[in-house]
Protein backbone atom coordinates (compact mmCIF):
# COMPACT_ATOMS: atom_id res chain seq x y z
CA UNK A 1 0.00 0.00 0.00
CA UNK A 2 3.14 2.21 0.67
CA UNK A 3 4.07 1.93 -2.90
CA UNK A 4 0.31 2.18 -4.20
CA UNK A 5 0.35 5.86 -2.46
CA UNK A 6 4.01 7.25 -3.86
CA UNK A 7 2.37 6.54 -7.12
CA UNK A 8 -0.57 7.76 -6.67
CA UNK A 9 -0.32 11.51 -9.05
CA UNK A 10 -0.65 14.63 -5.70
CA UNK A 11 -3.14 15.93 -8.50
CA UNK A 12 -6.03 14.55 -10.48
CA UNK A 13 -7.43 15.84 -13.59
CA UNK A 14 -10.53 14.12 -14.91
CA UNK A 15 -12.24 16.20 -17.65
CA UNK A 16 -16.15 15.00 -18.15
CA UNK A 17 -18.64 17.38 -20.69
CA UNK A 18 -16.43 20.13 -20.75
CA UNK A 19 -15.89 20.45 -17.12
CA UNK A 20 -11.82 19.67 -15.68
CA UNK A 21 -12.44 18.18 -12.09
CA UNK A 22 -9.05 19.26 -10.47
CA UNK A 23 -8.73 16.85 -7.47
CA UNK A 24 -5.81 17.94 -4.80
CA UNK A 25 -5.25 13.87 -4.45
CA UNK A 26 -3.03 13.72 -0.70
CA UNK A 27 -6.11 12.65 0.92
CA UNK A 28 -4.37 10.52 3.75
CA UNK A 29 -2.43 14.39 4.46
CA UNK A 30 -5.76 15.93 3.95
CA UNK A 31 -4.45 17.08 0.63
CA UNK A 32 -1.89 19.77 2.32
CA UNK A 33 -0.55 21.32 -0.14
CA UNK A 34 3.45 20.17 -0.36
CA UNK A 35 5.43 20.83 -3.67
CA UNK A 36 4.63 18.13 -6.08
CA UNK A 37 0.87 19.64 -5.38
CA UNK A 38 2.48 23.02 -6.35
CA UNK A 39 4.42 21.76 -9.08
CA UNK A 40 1.96 19.82 -10.47
CA UNK A 41 -0.82 22.77 -10.35
CA UNK A 42 1.35 24.68 -12.57
CA UNK A 43 1.67 21.89 -15.28
CA UNK A 44 -1.79 21.22 -15.04
CA UNK A 45 -3.35 25.05 -15.14
CA UNK A 46 -1.09 25.59 -18.21
CA UNK A 47 -2.09 22.22 -20.15
CA UNK A 48 -5.80 23.08 -19.45
CA UNK A 49 -5.52 26.72 -20.86
CA UNK A 50 -4.74 25.35 -23.80
CA UNK A 51 -7.29 22.21 -23.63
CA UNK A 52 -10.08 22.77 -25.98
CA UNK A 53 -12.19 19.70 -23.83
CA UNK A 54 -11.99 21.95 -20.71
CA UNK A 55 -14.44 24.99 -20.92
CA UNK A 56 -14.44 24.94 -16.59
CA UNK A 57 -12.11 24.20 -14.46
CA UNK A 58 -13.46 23.25 -11.16
CA UNK A 59 -11.05 22.47 -8.25
CA UNK A 60 -11.46 20.15 -5.38
CA UNK A 61 -9.86 17.99 -2.97
CA UNK A 62 -9.65 14.09 -2.79
CA UNK A 63 -11.41 12.72 0.96
CA UNK A 64 -12.42 14.37 3.38
CA UNK A 65 -10.60 17.60 2.73
CA UNK A 66 -10.50 20.13 0.61
CA UNK A 67 -6.97 21.07 1.75
CA UNK A 68 -5.31 21.51 5.45
CA UNK A 69 -3.10 24.11 4.01
CA UNK A 70 0.38 24.68 3.18
CA UNK A 71 2.32 21.39 4.09
CA UNK A 72 4.35 21.90 7.16
CA UNK A 73 6.59 19.43 6.98
CA UNK A 74 7.07 19.48 3.06
CA UNK A 75 6.65 23.24 2.00
CA UNK A 76 7.87 24.96 5.14
CA UNK A 77 10.42 23.15 7.34
CA UNK A 78 12.03 21.31 5.05
CA UNK A 79 13.01 24.72 2.97
CA UNK A 80 13.18 26.78 5.98
CA UNK A 81 17.56 26.26 5.29
CA UNK A 82 17.17 26.34 1.66
CA UNK A 83 16.61 29.79 0.27
CA UNK A 84 17.02 28.93 -2.87
CA UNK A 85 14.32 26.28 -3.68
CA UNK A 86 11.94 28.37 -0.94
CA UNK A 87 12.23 31.14 -3.31
CA UNK A 88 11.51 28.82 -6.14
CA UNK A 89 8.75 27.49 -4.31
CA UNK A 90 7.17 29.93 -3.49
CA UNK A 91 6.89 31.40 -6.43
CA UNK A 92 5.59 28.51 -8.22
CA UNK A 93 2.91 27.97 -5.63
CA UNK A 94 1.97 32.20 -6.28
CA UNK A 95 1.82 31.52 -9.50
CA UNK A 96 -1.38 28.87 -9.48
CA UNK A 97 -2.96 30.19 -6.96
CA UNK A 98 -3.34 33.59 -7.56
CA UNK A 99 -1.73 34.93 -9.96
CA UNK A 100 -2.84 32.72 -12.70
CA UNK A 101 -6.11 31.77 -10.94
CA UNK A 102 -7.69 35.03 -10.46
CA UNK A 103 -7.17 36.04 -14.44
CA UNK A 104 -7.52 32.01 -15.96
CA UNK A 105 -8.93 32.61 -19.40
CA UNK A 106 -11.69 29.93 -18.44
CA UNK A 107 -14.28 30.09 -15.53
CA UNK A 108 -13.28 28.36 -12.36
CA UNK A 109 -15.20 27.18 -9.64
CA UNK A 110 -13.98 26.08 -6.18
CA UNK A 111 -15.50 23.25 -4.55
CA UNK A 112 -15.30 22.61 -0.85
CA UNK A 113 -15.83 19.45 -0.16
CA UNK A 114 -14.40 19.24 3.59
CA UNK A 115 -11.43 20.88 5.67
CA UNK A 116 -10.24 23.67 4.11
CA UNK A 117 -7.66 25.79 6.07
CA UNK A 118 -4.83 28.83 6.22
CA UNK A 119 -3.06 28.77 2.77
CA UNK A 120 -5.88 26.89 1.12
CA UNK A 121 -8.61 30.10 1.35
CA UNK A 122 -6.02 31.59 -1.60
CA UNK A 123 -7.35 29.65 -4.30
CA UNK A 124 -10.48 29.41 -2.68
CA UNK A 125 -11.03 33.04 -2.67
CA UNK A 126 -8.84 33.11 -6.26
CA UNK A 127 -11.73 30.76 -8.02
CA UNK A 128 -14.25 32.87 -9.41
CA UNK A 129 -17.19 31.02 -7.45
CA UNK A 130 -17.38 28.66 -4.82
CA UNK A 131 -19.52 26.25 -3.27
CA UNK A 132 -19.40 24.60 -0.02
CA UNK A 133 -20.27 21.63 1.69
CA UNK A 134 -22.37 22.70 4.66
CA UNK A 135 -20.34 20.30 6.41
CA UNK A 136 -16.95 21.72 5.30
CA UNK A 137 -14.69 23.36 7.90
CA UNK A 138 -12.55 26.21 7.51
CA UNK A 139 -10.02 27.94 9.53
CA UNK A 140 -7.70 30.70 9.49
CA UNK A 141 -5.06 28.09 11.84
CA UNK A 142 -2.34 30.02 11.43
CA UNK A 143 -3.01 32.06 14.77
CA UNK A 144 -3.16 28.71 15.96
CA UNK A 145 0.52 27.82 15.30
CA UNK A 146 2.36 30.87 15.71
CA UNK A 147 2.17 32.58 12.41
CA UNK A 148 0.36 35.05 10.61
CA UNK A 149 -2.00 34.45 7.00
CA UNK A 150 0.59 35.12 5.29
CA UNK A 151 1.37 34.28 1.67
CA UNK A 152 -1.29 36.32 0.01
CA UNK A 153 -3.86 34.83 2.32
CA UNK A 154 -4.81 37.94 4.38
CA UNK A 155 -4.84 40.42 1.15
CA UNK A 156 -7.28 37.46 -0.39
CA UNK A 157 -9.43 37.39 2.69
CA UNK A 158 -9.92 41.13 2.71
CA UNK A 159 -11.05 41.02 -0.70
CA UNK A 160 -14.32 39.34 -0.31
CA UNK A 161 -14.87 39.07 3.72
CA UNK A 162 -15.94 42.35 5.85
CA UNK A 163 -13.82 43.58 7.66
CA UNK A 164 -15.22 42.20 11.30
CA UNK A 165 -15.34 38.43 10.31
CA UNK A 166 -11.89 38.64 8.52
CA UNK A 167 -10.15 40.07 11.37
CA UNK A 168 -12.43 37.80 13.68
CA UNK A 169 -11.39 34.90 12.18
CA UNK A 170 -7.63 35.50 11.86
CA UNK A 171 -7.29 36.74 15.53
CA UNK A 172 -9.25 33.58 16.81
CA UNK A 173 -8.76 31.13 14.16
CA UNK A 174 -11.90 29.59 15.07
CA UNK A 175 -13.02 27.12 12.65
CA UNK A 176 -16.68 27.56 10.86
CA UNK A 177 -18.68 25.51 8.60
CA UNK A 178 -19.73 25.94 5.32
CA UNK A 179 -23.32 27.89 5.62
CA UNK A 180 -20.65 30.52 7.66
CA UNK A 181 -18.57 30.78 4.68
CA UNK A 182 -21.66 31.45 2.81
CA UNK A 183 -22.79 33.96 4.87
CA UNK A 184 -20.02 36.15 5.40
CA UNK A 185 -19.24 35.70 1.53
CA UNK A 186 -16.65 33.56 0.97
CA UNK A 187 -18.27 31.10 -0.66
CA UNK A 188 -21.42 31.34 -2.88
CA UNK A 189 -23.43 29.42 -0.98
CA UNK A 190 -23.40 26.10 0.88
CA UNK A 191 -25.25 22.56 0.06
CA UNK A 192 -25.82 19.74 1.78
CA UNK A 193 -22.17 17.44 0.71
CA UNK A 194 -24.05 14.89 -0.85
CA UNK A 195 -25.25 17.78 -3.60
CA UNK A 196 -22.34 19.16 -3.33
CA UNK A 197 -20.91 17.87 -7.11
CA UNK A 198 -24.55 18.11 -8.70
CA UNK A 199 -24.95 21.84 -7.60
CA UNK A 200 -21.59 22.24 -8.78
CA UNK A 201 -22.41 20.72 -12.26
CA UNK A 202 -25.56 22.46 -12.22
CA UNK A 203 -23.42 26.10 -12.13
CA UNK A 204 -20.99 24.88 -14.50
CA UNK A 205 -23.51 23.90 -16.91
CA UNK A 206 -25.05 27.57 -16.49
CA UNK A 207 -21.65 28.83 -17.24
CA UNK A 208 -21.05 26.48 -20.33
CA UNK A 209 -23.83 28.25 -22.20
CA UNK A 210 -22.63 31.79 -22.26
CA UNK A 211 -20.17 32.78 -25.00
CA UNK A 212 -16.81 31.79 -23.76
CA UNK A 213 -14.57 34.73 -25.05
CA UNK A 214 -16.90 37.44 -23.23
CA UNK A 215 -17.08 35.32 -20.19
CA UNK A 216 -13.34 35.64 -20.09
CA UNK A 217 -13.72 39.28 -20.71
CA UNK A 218 -16.01 40.09 -18.02
CA UNK A 219 -14.46 38.34 -15.01
CA UNK A 220 -11.56 39.45 -15.90
CA UNK A 221 -12.72 43.08 -16.37
CA UNK A 222 -14.28 43.06 -13.32
CA UNK A 223 -11.45 41.84 -11.39
CA UNK A 224 -9.20 45.34 -12.87
CA UNK A 225 -12.16 47.25 -12.78
CA UNK A 226 -12.61 46.62 -8.70
CA UNK A 227 -9.58 48.36 -8.88
CA UNK A 228 -9.20 51.67 -10.37
CA UNK A 229 -11.01 54.83 -10.16
CA UNK A 230 -14.63 55.46 -11.13
CA UNK A 231 -13.11 57.46 -14.31
CA UNK A 232 -10.37 54.48 -15.57
CA UNK A 233 -13.07 52.25 -15.19
CA UNK A 234 -15.87 53.55 -17.57
CA UNK A 235 -12.57 54.36 -20.11
CA UNK A 236 -11.12 50.88 -19.72
CA UNK A 237 -14.00 49.12 -19.01
CA UNK A 238 -15.55 50.17 -22.70
CA UNK A 239 -12.53 50.21 -24.27
CA UNK A 240 -12.81 46.28 -23.13
CA UNK A 241 -16.51 45.98 -24.56
CA UNK A 242 -14.79 47.35 -27.91
CA UNK A 243 -12.01 44.48 -27.44
CA UNK A 244 -14.76 41.75 -27.32
CA UNK A 245 -16.50 42.87 -30.33
CA UNK A 246 -13.40 42.80 -32.52
CA UNK A 247 -12.19 39.60 -31.13
CA UNK A 248 -15.47 37.17 -30.50
CA UNK A 249 -15.71 34.65 -33.11
CA UNK A 250 -19.04 34.12 -32.60
CA UNK A 251 -20.13 38.17 -33.30
CA UNK A 252 -22.18 37.07 -30.02
CA UNK A 253 -23.49 40.93 -29.68
CA UNK A 254 -24.82 41.00 -33.18
CA UNK A 255 -26.56 37.68 -33.10
CA UNK A 256 -28.22 38.20 -29.82
CA UNK A 257 -29.64 41.43 -30.82
CA UNK A 258 -31.06 40.17 -34.20
CA UNK A 259 -32.24 37.28 -32.01
CA UNK A 260 -33.92 39.83 -29.39
CA UNK A 261 -35.08 43.02 -31.74
CA UNK A 262 -35.79 41.09 -35.14
CA UNK A 263 -36.39 37.78 -34.15
CA UNK A 264 -37.97 37.85 -31.38
CA UNK A 265 -36.42 34.64 -30.48
CA UNK A 266 -35.07 34.97 -26.66
CA UNK A 267 -35.44 37.73 -24.00
CA UNK A 268 -31.69 38.58 -22.82
CA UNK A 269 -32.95 39.45 -19.19
CA UNK A 270 -34.18 36.05 -18.73
CA UNK A 271 -31.04 33.84 -20.11
CA UNK A 272 -28.37 33.85 -23.17
CA UNK A 273 -28.99 34.13 -26.64
CA UNK A 274 -29.40 30.25 -28.57
CA UNK A 275 -25.27 30.18 -29.76
N1 LIG B 1 0.88 19.97 6.83
C1 LIG B 1 1.50 18.78 6.96
N2 LIG B 1 0.85 17.65 7.27
C2 LIG B 1 -0.47 17.72 7.46
C3 LIG B 1 -1.19 18.93 7.35
C4 LIG B 1 -0.44 20.10 7.01
N3 LIG B 1 -1.05 21.29 6.84
N4 LIG B 1 -2.49 18.68 7.62
C5 LIG B 1 -2.58 17.37 7.88
N5 LIG B 1 -1.37 16.78 7.78
C6 LIG B 1 -1.04 15.38 7.97
C7 LIG B 1 -0.94 14.99 9.44
O1 LIG B 1 0.34 15.33 9.96
C8 LIG B 1 -1.18 13.51 9.38
O2 LIG B 1 0.01 12.89 8.92
P1 LIG B 1 0.44 11.43 9.49
O3 LIG B 1 -0.70 10.53 9.15
O4 LIG B 1 1.68 11.13 8.74
O5 LIG B 1 0.61 11.62 10.96
C9 LIG B 1 -2.21 13.38 8.25
O6 LIG B 1 -2.09 14.56 7.48
C10 LIG B 1 -3.63 13.28 8.76
O7 LIG B 1 -3.85 14.36 9.63
P2 LIG B 1 -4.67 14.20 11.01
O8 LIG B 1 -4.35 15.41 11.81
O9 LIG B 1 -4.42 12.88 11.60
O10 LIG B 1 -6.17 14.23 10.42
P3 LIG B 1 -7.55 14.64 11.14
O11 LIG B 1 -8.61 14.26 10.18
O12 LIG B 1 -7.61 14.12 12.52
O13 LIG B 1 -7.49 16.24 11.25
C11 LIG B 1 -7.07 18.44 10.35
C12 LIG B 1 -7.58 17.01 10.09
C13 LIG B 1 -8.00 19.15 11.34
C14 LIG B 1 -7.10 19.15 9.00
C15 LIG B 1 -5.63 18.39 10.94
O14 LIG B 1 -4.84 17.53 10.14
C16 LIG B 1 -4.95 19.73 10.99
O15 LIG B 1 -5.19 20.51 11.90
N6 LIG B 1 -4.11 20.03 9.97
C17 LIG B 1 -3.39 21.30 9.92
C18 LIG B 1 -4.30 22.39 9.41
C19 LIG B 1 -3.50 23.68 9.34
O16 LIG B 1 -3.39 24.38 10.33
N7 LIG B 1 -2.93 23.95 8.18
C20 LIG B 1 -1.97 24.99 8.01
C21 LIG B 1 -2.67 26.26 7.76
S1 LIG B 1 -1.55 27.60 7.73
C22 LIG B 1 -0.94 27.67 6.17
O17 LIG B 1 -1.37 26.99 5.33
C23 LIG B 1 0.10 28.68 5.87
Amino acid sequence: PAEQAAEQPPVLVQIEDGIAWVTLNRPAKRNAINPGIVYNMVRIMEELEANDDCKIMVLTGAGDAFSAGMDLREYFRATDDDPKERTRLFRANGQWQWRWLRYYSKPTIAMVNGWCFGGAFTPLVCCDLAIAAEEATFGLSEINWGIIPAGVVSRALASLVREREAMYYVMTGETFNGRRAAEIGLVNEAVPRERLRERTRELAKVLMEKNPTVLRQAKIAHRMAAEMSWDQAADYLMAKVDQGTFHDPERGRDTAMKQFLDDKAFKPGLGAYQR
